[in-house]
Formats: structure tokens, C-alpha cells, sequence
């Protein structure tokens, strides 16, 4: 049981807590479905990029999925090896693609023709061949909020089949890329099998007919996704989620490469906020708390249900309240009638489930401060991110007049 209140305490709110044993559970039980093949495991950092947590996943051996440069060199200060790194994301500047070449990272995962040729161009100007996937986009809807799905032929990201087909002739004949790889992912926080096993078996037909051509594919990059259970939601079991793959995969000698970000993170973190005031006007209960969008977004931007428990002496009937931050928009809110006792100024909420695409999303919005970041392991618990200060809000800014 983790002692909330004794961290608030000392650590102050708003607060992220993430738990790295949880996280190791998750990583090994993810780990241990695909041990039957050759497999890597390559942590999506964008889920949760403190340093400590992604060096947490490179002492488990993990690799590491990255969308930004910026990620790449996170991942290589948590000492994840160049080996162990992807590069993926639909718009690469030149200046990251040529960095992550001299980097020598496993791959990059290419998202578009034009793509492409600027990886083939920069290669050549290194003098060098870049290690390639192509993510290909199987037009499967994956049953999930459409934010966050990119399977669709609607959606930005990667390549349809024949396009995928075409550009790995270019980069099979081209002195300056070496296609290793393919690549989908279909969305996140899915919870049907379905549209996972339907986009394998379209990829893993690619695959065999490249083979055909003499285009030998080694990484089958199957990306992230899997949902988790936030609410109610049934969620994927793992056994089924790597044999409905592996089933996929007839004939095939490939390395099956995963990219789980939310599956290791999300239900590790807890975001604490304290009351400010309760407020009632003739509709509706209000709870106001000092933790607001700017913390934790997913309400606010996907309407995205996070349990909430109160820490609170009051033992009282539970009744309905909107949970609302300091910020001024009408979507800053973490719950919308949601169950609660009566509250107390510095009762504690502990919002679940927090661990993936919280403090990551998180922004300075109202010039608030973000929050700091605990990890607890082992029953110790030690500070990962100090709380931003006014002074680092203002540090970048230059006058304009003198
Ligand atoms: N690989 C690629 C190429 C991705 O785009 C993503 C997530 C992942 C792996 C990891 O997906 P996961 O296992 O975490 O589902 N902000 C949204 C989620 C955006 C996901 C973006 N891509 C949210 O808060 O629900």
C-alpha cells in the first residue's frame, strides 16, 4: 500500500507518483508472451519520458521507441544502447534524421515516400547506409477514440501497401538504405485482438511477398497499443495478444519488436492533487482542487476516465461532483460527476491510472509550474523531477525592450 498522504506530505502537490515494481511486473509478463521467438521489447518513451523511469526499462534490458530527437537523447542518457533504438514519427526534420544516423540507432521506422528520399539523401551525404522500416498503414480501424487511432487510410501515418511496396524496391536497390524492417501500429489503448491479428496478417503478407523479391525483412515491428483497464474496460490477454501475431508469422524468420507504452506505465502512476474548496451553486457540486489540465490533460482533451480516491477523515454519504483545477477553461476538469464525500480544504485526491501520458503532456499553461515526480521501489521512495519553480518558467525569456 502506498502512503499518499505521507508523500504529499513531504513532496508537496500537485504530485506524480510511479511505481517501478508495478512496471517491472508489466515489462516481464510482456516479456515472457513472446518467449517462445526472437523478440525485443522497445519502451515507447513518449508515454512517460523521465529519465528515471526509461532508465528503469534499459535496466530490464529494454530498448526504446522514440519520436523525437529529443527522446533519442534521453534514451541514450538512461544508457538504453544504440542498437536497442527506433526512430519513428511522421514528420522527421533533417537535422534529426541526420543525428539519429550518426547515432547509428537500430532503425528508422519511415512514414512516407518523401521521407524516404531525405533519409537516402542524408545518408549519402554521411558516406554511410541507414538501417530502414517502413510503417505501412493497413487501413483497420482499431475500436478506440479516434485521437488516438492511426491505422485509417484517414489517419496521417504511414504508408499504404503499395506505396510500402514500392519504397522498399527504392530502398532495396538504393547503396544508402538497408530496409530491415516493417512497421505498424494501429492505435492506442486498444481492446480488441481483431484488428491487431487482422493488420499482422496484412503486414506478414508483405513480408512473404517481398520475400519473393528477394527483399529479406528481419524486424516485425508490431508497435504499441494495448489497452488497459483504466475503468471497466475488458482488456487484451497477453497470451492471445502474442499468438494471435506469432500466428501470423508462418514461415517467417523475423524478430518480433514491440513498442508498449502505456501497457508498462499507466496504471504504475498516480497523480495527487489536495482540495482547495467545495462549491455549490444551484446545479451542480464543484471540488476544487490545486492540480489542474495543465497536469494531466486526458480528461480534458479525450474525456478520459481516471478513477479517483479521496484520502479524507469524512466518512459521510458520497454525492456528485465535477473534480475542477485553478485553470481558466471550462474543460479543466479531472471528473465529471463523480462520487465523493463531503471534502475537507487539504484532503487529498489520488487520481489512478496516471502513469502514461501524464506528466509528459503536461504544459505551463496559466505560467503554472509543473509538478515534481516520485518513484517509489522496494517501499523507498525518492524524488525524480523537482517541481518547476516561477524562475524556470521565465529563465528562456528575453526582453523586448530594453
Ligand atoms: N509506437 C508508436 C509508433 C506510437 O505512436 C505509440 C503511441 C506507441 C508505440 C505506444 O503506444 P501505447 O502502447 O502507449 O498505446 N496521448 C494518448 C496516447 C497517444 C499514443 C501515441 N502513440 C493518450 O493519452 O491516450
Amino acid at each position: 500500500m502506498i502512503n499518499f498522504k505521507e508523500l504529499a506530505d513531504e513532496y508537496k502537490t500537485p504530485l506524480y507518483i510511479y511505481n517501478l515494481d508495478y512496471m517491472t511486473q508489466q515489462y516481464e509478463k510482456l516479456k515472457e508472451a513472446f518467449k517462445g521467438r526472437k523478440s525485443m521489447m522497445a519502451y515507447a518513451v513518449k508515454s512517460n519520458s523521465n529519465l528515471s523511469v526509461i532508465k528503469h526499462f534499459s535496466s530490464l534490458g529494454s530498448g526504446a521507441d522514440c519520436v523525437s530527437i529529443g527522446e533519442i537523447r534521453r534514451a541514450f542518457l538512461a544508457g538504453i544502447p544504440s542498437y536497442k533504438i527506433i526512430f519513428s514519427g511522421v514528420g522527421k526534420s533533417d537535422d534529426e534524421i541526420r543525428e539519429a544516423i550518426e547515432k547509428d540507432i537500430l532503425y528508422i521506422n519511415v512514414e512516407s515516400e518523401a521521407e524516404l528520399g531525405r533519409v537516402e539523401l542524408i545518408a549519402k551525404e554521411l558516406d554511410t547506409t541507414c538501417r530502414i522500416s517502413i510503417r505501412v498503414n493497413p487501413n483497420i480501424d482499431p475500436q478506440t477514440h479516434p485521437y488516438i487511432s492511426t491505422g485509417l487510410h484517414d489517419n496521417k501515418f504511414g504508408v499504404e501497401i503499395d506505396t510500402a511496396k514500392r519504397m522498399y524496391i527504392k530502398a532495396n536497390n538504393s547503396q544508402n538504405l538497408d530496409p530491415i524492417g516493417i512497421h505498424f501500429h494501429i492505435g492506442s489503448q486498444l481492446t480488441e485482438l481483431k484488428p491487431i491479428y487482422e493488420s499482422a496478417e496484412i503486414v506478414a503478407d508483405l513480408v512473404r511477398s517481398l520475400k519473393t523479391i528477394k527483399i529479406d525483412i528481419k524486424f516485425f515491428d508490431i508497435g504499441g497499443g494495448l489497452g488497459v483497464k483504466y475503468n471497466k474496460e475488458i482488456t487484451i490477454e497477453l497470451y492471445d495478444y502474442a499468438q494471435a501475431i506469432l500466428s501470423t508469422l508462418r514461415g517467417l524468420d523475423l524478430t518480433v519488436v514491440c513498442e508498449p507504452g502505456r501497457f508498462l506505465t499507466a496504471n504504475a502512476g498516480y497523480f495527487i492533487t489536495k482540495v482547495l474548496y467545495e462549491k455549490q451553486n444551484r446545479k451542480k457540486r464543484f471540488v476544487v482542487v490545486d492540480g489542474a489540465m495543465n497536469d494531466l490533460l486526458r480528461p480534458a482533451l479525450y474525456n478520459a476516465y481516471h478513477k479517483i480516491e479521496a484520502i479524507t477523515d469524512n466518512t459521510g454519504d458520497e454525492n456528485k461532483a465535477d473534480i475542477v483545477g485553478p485553470v481558466c477553461e471550462s474543460g479543466d476538469f479531472f471528473a465529471k460527476d463523480y462520487l465523493l464525500p463531503n471534502l475537507e480544504h487539504n484532503d487529498l485526491l489520488v487520481i489512478h491510472s496516471a502513469g502514461a501520458y501524464g506528466f509528459g503532456m503536461g504544459s505551463n499553461y496559466n505560467t503554472r509550474a509543473r509538478s515534481a515526480e516520485v518513484a517509489i521501489s522496494d517501499g523507498m521512495h525518492r524524488l525524480i523531477r523537482k517541481r518547476e519553480t516561477f524562475d524556470n518558467l521565465v529563465a528562456l525569456e528575453l526582453e523586448f525592450l530594453d
